[in-house]
């Protein structure tokens, strides 16, 4: 099985657990870092709906506590909607955190038919660590 292909069966597998009884929309994601690793995530709803996690953040928050830092090398997210979800706004913040503009994210839906951009394209200017370091706020 190829690495595309891997990161498809991840989150699609993952989508099957979404916890989605609000929205009713099951979400999957997974990322593949730079040293090849796969992790998966679906979105975790919650009966205080402002505490929901998206698909692409838990797959985030699971590689770095199971990992350490990682470097996003491909996303992948998937629904059954067409056309397929992207990434939603507070996502692509938290992908920029551990991405680069040539991440690869990948808008899958159930049927197979993906799409896949840059990040920059989804996030041409992103509030990035490195803003951080170059700023004069006093510290
Ligand atoms: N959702 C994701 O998991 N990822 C996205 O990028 C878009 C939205 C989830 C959150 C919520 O559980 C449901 O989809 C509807 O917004």
């Amino acid at each position: 099985m190829s690495k595309g292909q891997a990161l498809f069966a991840s989150a699609k597998a993952a989508r099957e657990n979404a916890y989605s009884p609000y929205s009713g929309h099951k979400v999957g994601a997974a990322i593949l870092t730079s040293d090849g690793k796969v992790f998966s995530g679906c979105n975790v709803e919650n009966a205080s709906y402002g505490a929901t996690t998206c698909a692409e953040r838990v797959a985030i928050q699971k590689a770095i506590s199971e990992n350490g830092k990682i470097l996003i090398h491909e996303v992948l997210v998937i629904t059954d909607a067409d056309p397929a979800w992207p990434p939603c706004g507070l996502c692509r913040q938290v992908i920029a955190e551990f991405a680069s503009p040539e991440t690869l994210i990948h808008i899958a839906n159930t049927t197979g038919k993906t799409t896949s951009v840059k990040f920059s394209q989804l996030y041409p200017d992103p509030f990035t660590p490195n803003r951080l370091a170059t700023s004069t706020d006093p510290t």
